[in-house]
């Protein structure tokens, strides 16, 4: 498998501290369920250097009083998704939010939710490490994180619904999808909402994004299960466009493979 782009990798001006720098939210690109998507441009104090990023922001989950998400700069109020088969098999702090998450309690949610922004981060930084064609992650920003815009000064990467491949194209994304699934699988992670809604198309490559619900191959009870379900989810859309696939043929040799 070819190496990382080299030009792929963070600078290390935009997250090591050595050159002050300034960063400007230049509008909102997304309100998703949970997040709202920002595109801001980090540049140093001598505008010499500059990036274009993007900001995901996980909307609080403690906000009591009306109009305090709109103060802290959110478009939309949050809804929760149902998410514990996605936690099972991690540990919590306390018992108290242990027994709260298992019961599902209002508590409990809260518990979960408040661990999306920090484990996306986490996720994004062992898929980049994998070598997977992802943003290139640049910080934790308490609510969410920062990482690189796919795309360009003319706009965001569509989304791979929305990007009218060739059919030249759709071989290759077919082939670098399982050169995806195959860097993932053997560092032991499942995306586990892998959609053609969560990987953009950007430089004829497929972009994968969207990790906050990703899981551990081996240690999550339901890892097996997740991955079956992303390997047929993007198998049923490239055989929608004309590509012969065997979902269950792809599926086992990833396992066979990660073992
Ligand atoms: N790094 C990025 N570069 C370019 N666009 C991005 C990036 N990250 C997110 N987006 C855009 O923002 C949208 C929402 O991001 P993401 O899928 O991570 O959040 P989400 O909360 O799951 O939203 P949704 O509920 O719409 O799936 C993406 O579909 C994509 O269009
Ligand atoms: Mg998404």
């Amino acid at each position: 498998m070819p190496e990382h782009d080299p030009g792929h990798a963070a600078p290390a001006w935009l997250h090591d501290g050595t050159l002050p720098v300034e960063d400007e939210v230049l509008g909102l690109l997304k309100t998703g369920k949970e997040a709202e998507v920002f595109i801001v441009e980090r540049r140093t104090l001598d505008g010499r250097r500059r990036a274009l990023l993007v900001h995901k922001r996980y909307r609080p989950t403690k906000v009591k009083a009306k109009g305090e998400l709109e103060a802290l700069g959110f478009a939309k109020a949050r809804t929760f998704a149902n998410d514990h088969v996605y936690h099972e098999g991690r540990r919590y702090r306390r018992s108290r939010e242990q027994r709260a998450v298992e019961r599902m309690t209002d508590y409990g949610k809260r518990v979960l939710a408040d661990r999306w922004p920090g484990q996306e981060l986490e996720t994004l930084e062992r898929a980049f490490a994998a070598g997977a064609t992802v943003p290139y992650p640049v910080a934790f920003t308490g609510d969410g994180m920062l990482m690189q815009l796919i795309g360009d000064e003319t706009g965001a990467a569509p989304r791979l619904v929305n990007a009218r491949l060739s059919p030249a194209d759709v071989a290759a994304a077919y082939d670098q999808l399982l050169d995806e699934l195959a860097r993932l699988t053997r560092a032991g992670l499942v995306h586990a909402d892998l959609s053609p809604f969560n990987v953009l198309w950007w430089e004829g490559r497929m972009w994968l994004i969207d990790f906050p619900q990703a899981v551990d191959l081996f240690t999550n009870p339901h890892g097996f299960d997740l991955l079956h379900h992303d390997v047929t989810t993007m198998c049923t859309w490239f055989a929608r466009q004309g590509v012969a696939t065997d979902p269950e043929e792809v599926f086992a040799s990833l396992l066979a493979d990660a073992w």
